[in-house]
């Protein structure tokens, strides 16, 4: 058997590690659904497993294929994105000073504005479309910097590099949400962060059947074990069957990121300059202003998601309505195109333009995706 690391992550992705059952040769991990393991005759573990709020043998399989892709010195998985969320920003302290973007996932701001008002923590929302506005925000108190990127949903890029070099300037750490991104186009911790965050909801499960959440970690250290130890005590871990799920998924990651990414580029192109759109977003495009650092951290394409603004609020919110292909629902990286009219999906704190659409591209062929488009434009008039 070839030795994993000198393989491609796309490879060790496909193939769940080599996975091959030592007892019944099976090619697919089984689910281990016990929430309890027994000891062995010296009262020892018998495995690493002890009680499944810990995490069982699926939960840890899929840990081991995340953190192998990620190359990572752990990984966790998280029963949804806003549990993993929740728990490594329940390791801040009173005084604690987080740097935060001004627009990226709705629900992590919503958990940091709580936690500013409850528990003392102070917060700093920069402007990831202006170059200068991370460096500023940092100070010698920042304890740690979340960006996220491509950033919902307007497909904002920050550098990672650079983040990192800010964020390490003065001891913090750097998180980045990589739900968009996963590691077959960007590897977050090679190029500085200390964790990366993904909605396992999306792409890495990719077929909208589960919710999850999860962090790789550079470090094996202490922060990672008070980590490890919260998502214990709050029960946040992923269950069995979701793990399951997730290892599926990933194995696909790849080949479905790709196609996706390839779809996405066509209708952003095909839409860029069309009569009834105002603007298209989509980092894969040289007039989105993040395009030339996209170019450098995405090479594995620019993902499937994308944002178009209409001419109005109302003829995006009929385009959303009126799509035949494309459903209308919430959510990002599965199989299926989803469409939303953002604003009305995060209500009326959003500060999201209201007549943003925000398109996941999915795997269906590009010309019926295009097709359905034109069609609710022509209706929506
Ligand atoms: C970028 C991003 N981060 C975090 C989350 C939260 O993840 P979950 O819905 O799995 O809790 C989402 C969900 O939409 C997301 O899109």
């Amino acid at each position: 058997m070839a030795t994993q690391d000198k393989l491609s992550s796309a490879t060790r992705a496909a193939q769940a590690l080599h996975h091959i059952d030592e007892i019944t040769g099976a090619v697919t991990p089984a689910i281990d659904l016990s929430s309890t393991y027994a000891r062995d005759e010296e009262y020892a573990p018998r495995q690493r497993y002890i009680y499944a709020r810990d995490g069982g043998a699926t939960v840890q399989k899929a840990e081991a294929v995340l953190a192998s892709i990620d190359d990572a010195a752990g990984a966790l998985v998280f029963s949804s994105g806003m549990a993993a969320v929740v728990t490594l920003l329940e390791t801040l302290n009173f005084g604690d000073h987080v740097v935060a973007q001004k627009v990226m996932y709705h629900g992590a701001i919503d958990w940091l504005k709580r936690l500013e008002a409850k528990r003392g923590v102070k917060v700093s929302f920069f402007d990831q479309a202006d170059d200068k506005a991370l460096e500023k925000a940092i100070t010698p108190e920042t304890k740690l910097v979340w960006v996220e990127t491509p950033s919902n949903p307007s497909w904002d890029v920050v550098d990672i590099e650079a983040a990192a070099r800010m964020a390490h300037g003065v001891g913090a750490r750097l998180v980045v949400d990589s739900t968009v991104a996963p590691a077959c186009t960007t590897r977050a911790l090679a190029l500085g962060a200390d964790y990366v965050f993904q909605s396992g909801t999306k792409y890495l499960s990719g077929h909208s059947d589960l919710t999850a959440g999860t962090f790789s970690t550079a470090h094996a250290d202490d922060h990672w074990a008070e980590i490890t130890t919260l998502r214990k005590q709050l029960g946040n871990v992923i269950r069995p069957f979701d793990a399951w799920l997730l290892v599926r998924g990933m194995r696909t990651l790849y080949l479905r990121y790709e196609r996706a990414s390839e779809s996405a580029l066509k209708i952003a192109r095909h839409f860029e300059n069309h009569p009834r759109i105002d603007a298209v977003l989509y980092p894969g495009l040289p007039s989105h202003p993040g395009h030339a650092v996209a170019a450098r951290q995405m090479d594995g394409g620019f993902g499937g998601m994308l944002s178009m603004l209409a001419k109005s609020a109302k003829s995006a919110n009929d385009i959303a309505r009126f799509t035949q292909v494309f459903i209308p629902a919430t959510s990002l990286g599965g199989v299926e195109s989803l469409i939303e009219h953002r604003k009305a999906v995060e209500g009326p704190n959003s500060v999201v333009p209201d007549t943003l659409l925000r398109l996941s591209i999915g795997i269906e062929n590009v010309d019926d995706l295009i097709a359905d488009l034109e069609q609710a434009m022509e209706r929506a008039g």
